[in-house]
C-alpha cells in the first residue's frame, strides 16, 4: 500500500467549531501565550493553566469532526494513512483514524508533571469525568498536569514524525501557518519523489519548497478536491 502522510494544524479543526491560534481573534489574542502554554506559566500558576485546559477539554468533548477529518479516516481504504497533528483534540480519532501521532499532546489526557512522559501516570480522562481540580495530584505525588507540550519544551514526537514522513509517497499539508518548529520543519523530510499538497484558504508561507500544490480551500471542501481533482 502507498504510504499518505498528512500533517494537520489547527485549521483542520475550524469547521468542527475550534478556533485558531493565529488568525483575527485566535486563541492567542483572547489568552496570553505565556500564561496558558508555557512552562513559566505553568510553574507561576498552574490553577489558571488548569482551568484553561478543564475549559477546552469541556468544549472538545462537545465538538464533532467534520468532512475533512472523516475523508482523511476513509483514505485507509487505500493507502497507509499516517496523521501527524499539532492539534491537540481527539477529532481524528473520533473520525476513526488508526494511526495518529500528536506532536503537542492531547487533551484528553493529563500526567504527571514531575515525569509528563511516564505512562504509569497518564490518565485518559472521560467525557463525564474531564475536569481537573486545581491541586489534584498524579500517582506519583506530584501536581496532575495537562499532557500538553507547552512553548519550549521538547517535542519527544517529532523522531517518529520525522521517520514516517521520510517514508511518504505523498504529503498532505492542512490548516497550519507552519510557524512554529520543530513541527514546520517536518517537510524537509519529504522524499523528493513524493509531491506535496496543502490544503489552506490562506496564503501560508511555503517559499523554496518544491513540488507543492497549493488547494486554496477550507479542510473539507479542500479533501474533495484533493481525493476528485488530483486523483488521491
Ligand atoms: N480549513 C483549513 N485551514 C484553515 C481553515 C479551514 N477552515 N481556517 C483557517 N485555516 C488555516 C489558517 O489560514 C492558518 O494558516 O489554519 C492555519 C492555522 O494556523 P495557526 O493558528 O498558526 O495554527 P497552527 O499552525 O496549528 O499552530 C501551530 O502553535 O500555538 C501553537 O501549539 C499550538 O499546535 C499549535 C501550533
Amino acid at each position: 500500500m502507498r504510504k499518505i502522510v498528512f500533517l494537520t494544524g489547527a485549521g483542520m479543526s475550524v469547521e468542527s467549531g475550534f478556533k485558531t491560534f493565529r488568525g483575527n481573534d485566535g486563541l492567542w489574542e483572547n489568552y496570553p501565550v505565556e500564561q496558558v502554554a508555557t512552562h513559566e506559566g505553568w510553574e507561576n500558576n498552574p490553577t489558571l493553566v488548569t482551568n484553561f485546559y478543564n475549559m477546552l477539554r469541556k468544549k472538545l468533548y462537545d465538538a464533532e469532526p467534520n468532512k475533512g477529518h472523516k475523508l482523511i479516516k476513509d483514505l485507509e481504504e487505500n493507502y497507509k494513512v499516517t496523521v501527524i497533528t499539532q492539534n491537540v483534540d481527539n477529532l481524528h480519532e473520533k473520525a476513526g483514524s488508526t494511526n495518529v501521532i500528536h506532536l503537542h499532546g492531547e487533551l484528553t489526557k493529563v500526567c504527571s508533571s514531575r515525569e509528563p512522559y511516564n505512562p504509569e501516570y497518564i490518565r485518559e480522562l472521560t467525557p463525564e469525568n474531564c475536569e481537573i481540580t486545581p491541586g489534584m495530584l498524579a500517582g506519583d505525588g506530584s501536581l496532575l498536569r495537562p499532557f500538553i507540550v507547552f512553548f519550549n519544551e521538547n517535542v519527544p514526537m517529532i523522531e517518529p514524525a520525522a521517520e514516517v514522513t521520510s517514508k511518504a509517497d505523498i504529503f498532505v499539508i492542512v490548516g497550519t501557518s507552519l510557524n512554529v518548529y520543530p513541527a514546520a520543519g517536518l517537510v524537509q523530510y519529504v522524499p523528493a519523489t513524493a509531491p506535496i499538497f496543502l490544503i489552506d484558504p490562506e496564503e501560508v508561507n511555503a517559499s523554496g519548497w518544491r513540488n507543492i500544490t497549493h488547494i486554496k480551500k477550507g479542510a473539507s471542501q479542500g479533501m474533495e478536491e484533493l481525493i476528485q481533482e488530483y486523483r488521491i
